[in-house]
């Protein structure tokens, strides 16, 4: 397969018709690539599949032999050179013009001219002023000047390119002056493969430049001579590129910028009083050991911007650097990157009181003395430090703690110390194998704005490490690390929603989905609740792939070890509420598994027969589907005795007879615990609700009675059986009916709320503590009311977690009071109190809260939309209000007027459940009474 390769070099367009266009070959097209300003390239490649693939690859002319110049068709006019081109000057001048590109719209327009065998190509933009002269490889030099095309008038052109175009000791000045071009400041040479001789002074003499460009050529090393910036005295900015050999510049010379690449000092820089920048890459010095002479920059006073990268400093970097840049005070911009230095002097920057920005980047730093940046300290803005992977743990570490290894550590000590910079607004930290945001850098660094650690060994953030960066507007670069979680505190989450979500100003950079497990529970629920308390830069999510804020918290366990679990189960850790949960799908035995703090247990389908040793912390089990069928009264008594337990039991066998009665007298009254209670279902296929527990015992010996009785004589039994027993438990069989959902109408909330704890909860502020106990305790629990109050500092139960507490108490009392003051506005927790409250209110539909008026709280801030709502639709009583008492009272639940009703909520719940242990006495006690 034939193969036509187009490359454009210099405007110049090249086939190459290569039968096996290998790799190798693009390989060799791609090394000789030349560089930025002559860019040589592949514009098409014909009948390959890999066209467009290679029309952009970006190379290099690699041996003329291989090509043959032809224009690109279509892009190419032959004729005479555009009026506003070089013209041929008329014989005796060996010009002849060749062919061009004289597209108006092409801004890379060009002209080639046979300048007595040399074909020079001219490229002139007169909108930008900028001439570009190529000279062929190899020049002929007779009658060259006199025959050079010209522009017709002299033009000023301010920036020149020469390409390939050096003649032994003649200077650019004839060669310009013969194109008729003046008024050059900027002049770019590039020497050609094969450099004719040394650049020296005689190339340059007659030049008025301030810009001076030279690369060097690919193959060999330039040299420029010692003279060489003599004429040059106007010069300011110097750029040397690629195999330069550089001699001490002239003290005369009044250059401020110098960048240099790829070249040599050979030896001191010399003459640089105004020197203010100095940025060189691959730099070497051709000493005996290589490394810079000792003072090299010593007569550089004002140099500002000092920039070593790659450079080559020879067998002790440290101590070559700190010798070669001795005397440099006025130093704001110092980089040395790329240099193989593992430390610097603790004294290196004594003299650098001025250093801004510091790049150490990219080296093998592996101890920094802590006294090293002090005398920076005041002005340092910018530190680099990335890309050094034995860097030691920054930190600062705690003396108290070192302990007899003080000699190492108070080594480590001082190394973890050297970040004490006020001023410091963006440090680079990545790719240092960092595991962690040091603690101390919060104290250390109080003005950064940008602190970057990709690329560490980052597993976990606490909210600690990054709340400090969010006190002005910084951004925080994580991404490439190993990030679990993120670790707040209940502190830190409650913080935050009492600074009403505050928004921080950070912004974090992360790549990687979290864990999500039991450490990223408080954050989770801080991003559930102030989703814009930081800004993410990229969508949160966990590793299952939905979004963090979308997980919900509860779920975020993290595993337990098997010996902290039992055969058959999986246990998990929770955060909040805290708890272990154990999912069993494989227990033996047919008992409960005997796990230590178990809050929750997932164990349906499994065979369960046994509910002995119910355990007390649980607060959830699942055992549906199991074989639970006959429970023991003393294990049935267990099953309730945590108010808040939720069980799930259908699916079982449950044996409805007298046997079992103690199980179903309990599930019967703490049905609202068992989440899945009408769906159970007796061994004989009844529905669990539908079975009476006065039949379970009683009817069985009834049954004889009824066959043996009329009809009538039987109903006429059972209604006063029924009447006795109604006029006797009027409140178990109230509730009962409540229950079945029957005659509704007849049952008061009281007989709901009978089993509650307290008559109210006080919901208030501290500062308003003394209203409580001055007034109202005694008003409200003094004689004749005898109310019961639940007050929080007296009632509740030490260590239990707030929120929970007020849950109960909210659950437990019948109402709950508000004590409304800006006080109480002003307290997160009173706010929360309220939401629960309100929310129990509003799921039983009848009006739970009762708030009572402290103060005028009318214009407060933080009278949220819900409250306002609930002031203007209900009622609340006003301190100072003549009624005041009397009003509080009558909101307060009525007492029915039963002597009984008077006794407190707990005794009558106690009542209640001593009525249900002695019912069977009391249904057969008539029965008995037929049996006569
Ligand atoms: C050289 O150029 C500078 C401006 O860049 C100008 O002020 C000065 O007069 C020029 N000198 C000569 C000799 O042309
Ligand atoms: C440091 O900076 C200050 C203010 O810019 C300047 O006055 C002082 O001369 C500088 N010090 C040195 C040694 O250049
Ligand atoms: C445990 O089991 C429950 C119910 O089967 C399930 O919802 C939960 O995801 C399980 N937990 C884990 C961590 O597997």
């Amino acid at each position: 397969m034939l193969v036509s390769v187009f490359i454009s070099c210099r405007n110049d367009f090249y086939r190459i018709n290569v039968t096996n266009l290998t790799f190798a070959f693009i390989k060799m097209l791609l090394l000789t690539c030349t560089g930025v300003n002559n860019i040589p390239y592949i514009v098409a490649v014909r009948r390959h599949p890999l066209n467009m693939l290679w029309a952009v690859m970006v190379a290099s002319l690699a041996n003329n032999a291989l090509c043959t110049r032809e224009p690109r068709p279509g892009m190419v006019t032959s004729g005479p050179p555009p009026p506003h081109y070089p013209q041929c000057r008329p014989p005796p001048a060996a010009c002849t013009p060749l062919y061009g590109n004289n597209n108006d719209t092409d801004a890379d327009t060009f002209y080639k001219y046979n300048v007595n065998g040399n074909i020079f190509t001219i490229s002139y933009n007169n909108i930008n002023k900028e001439l570009d002269l190529t000279c062929p490889l190899i020049l002929s030099q007779e009658k060259l000047d006199d025959s050079l095309p010209s522009f017709r008038r002299v033009v000023v052109i301010p920036a020149v390119y020469i390409d390939s175009c050096e003649r032994a000791d003649t200077s650019y000045v004839a060669l310009l002056a013969s194109l008729n071009v003046t008024g050059y400041r900027k002049l770019t040479l590039h020497i050609s493969q094969r450099p004719v001789s040394p650049l020296n002074s005689l190339k340059f003499v007659g030049l008025n430049l301030t810009y001076l460009y030279i690369r060097g050529s690919l193959n060999e090393i330039t040299y420029l001579s010692d003279d060489f910036l003599e004429p040059l005295k106007n010069l300011t900015k110097l750029h040397l590129i690629r195999n330069l050999s550089v001699p001490p510049l002239p003290p005369s010379n009044r250059l401020e910028t110098v960048i240099t690449f790829d070249g040599i000092s050979r030896d001191v820089w010399g003459g640089c009083e105004q020197l203010l920048v100095l940025n060189t890459s691959s730099w070497g010095w051709n000493t005996s050991t290589g490394s810079p002479p000792p003072g090299w920059l010593s007569d550089c006073p004002k140099l500002i911007e000092l920039r070593l990268r790659s450079p080559k400093l020879g067998p002790r970097p440290e101590e070559a650097l700190a010798k070669a840049l001795v005397g440099l005070k006025a130093l704001e911009v110092l980089e040395i990157s790329r240099s193989h230095i593992e430390s610097l002097p603790s004294d290196f920057f004594i003299n650098s009181t001025n250093l801004t920005s510091l790049d150490l980047s990219v080296n093998r730093l592996i101890y920094l003395p802590s006294t090293l940046l002090q005398p920076a300290a005041t002005k340092l803005t910018t530190l680099l430090l990335y890309s050094n992977l034995q860097l030691p743990d920054l930190c600062d570490y705690d003396h108290h703690d070192d302990g007899d290894d003080s000699d190492i550590l108070s080594d480590v000590f001082a190394a973890t110390s050297v970040l004490r910079l006020p001023v410091l607004q963006q440090l680079s930290l990545s790719a240092t194998n960092a595991t962690r945001i040091c603690p101390s850098w919060s104290r250390d660094l109080p003005a950064l704005t940008r602190l970057e650690l990709t690329g560490n060994s980052i597993h976990k953030l606490r909210f600690e490490d990054i709340k400090w960066l969010g006190a002005r507007y910084s951004e925080l670069h994580l991404t490439g690390n190993r990030l679990q979680s993120i670790d707040y505190y209940m502190e830190d989450y409650l913080q935050i929603i009492q600074g009403h979500c505050t928004k921080f100003g950070l912004a974090v950079y992360i790549s990687r989905p979290l864990a999500c497990d039991c450490h990223s529970y408080w954050f989770a629920r801080t991003v559930a609740e102030c989703p814009d308390h930081l800004t993410w830069r990229r969508p949160l999510r966990c590793s299952s792939g939905a979004s963090v804020a979308a997980v919900p918290p509860a779920s975020m366990v993290c595993p337990r070890y098997p010996d902290e679990c039992a055969a058959g189960c999986t246990c998990y850790w929770r955060e909040r509420p805290d708890a272990t949960i154990a999912n069993c799908s494989d227990l033996v035995g047919g008992r409960l598994p005997l796990i230590p703090h178990l809050h929750e247990l997932n164990a349906a389908a499994n065979q369960i027969e046994s509910l002995e040793n119910f355990p007390a912390t649980l607060i959830y089990a699942d055992l549906q589907y199991n074989r639970l069928q006959l429970i023991s009264p003393e294990a049935a008594a267990t099953l309730f005795s945590v108010p808040h337990r939720r069980l799930l039991l259908a699916g079982n066998p449950i044996l409805c007879d007298c046997e079992n009665k103690a199980l179903i007298d309990k599930l019967q009254l703490h049905r609202q615990q068992v989440e899945d209670y009408h769906e159970m279902k007796c061994v004989d296929g009844r529905v669990l609700s539908s079975v009476l527990i006065e039949d379970l015992c009683a009817l069985s010996k009834t049954l004889v009675l009824v066959y043996s009785l009329s009809p009538l004589a039987v109903l006429l039994i059972l209604a006063l059986i029924s009447f006795g027993y109604f006029s006797r438990h009027q409140q178990l069989i109230k509730i009962f009916f409540y229950a079945h959902g029957w005659c509704l109408c007849l049952i008061s909330e009281g007989d709901l709320d009978r089993n509650k704890k307290y008559d109210a909860f006080v919901s208030y502020s501290h500062v308003d503590e003394h209203f409580v106990f001055e007034h109202l305790v005694p008003q409200l629990e003094g004689e004749p009311h005898r109310f019961k109050l639940c007050i929080d500092t007296r009632d509740w139960v030490v260590g239990e977690w707030i929120p929970v507490q007020v849950a109960l108490s909210v659950e437990e009392s019948r109402r709950t009071i508000i004590l409304l003051s800006c006080n109480f506005l002003d307290s997160v927790w009173g706010r929360l109190e309220f939401r629960t409250a309100h929310k129990s209110a509003m799921r039983e539909n009848r009006s739970r809260v009762i708030i009572v008026l402290l103060e005028d709280v009318g214009n407060h801030q933080n009278l949220d939309k819900e409250l306002k709502a609930y002031l203007s639709t209900n009622t609340y009583v006003k301190w100072g209000d003549p009624h005041f008492w009397e009003k509080l009272r009558n909101a307060l639940p009525r007492r029915s007027n039963e002597a009984e009703a008077h006794r407190a909520g707990e005794e009558v719940a106690y009542e209640l459940q001593r009525m249900t242990e002695r019912r069977l006495p009391a249904i057969t006690a008539p029965t008995a009474s037929v049996d006569f």
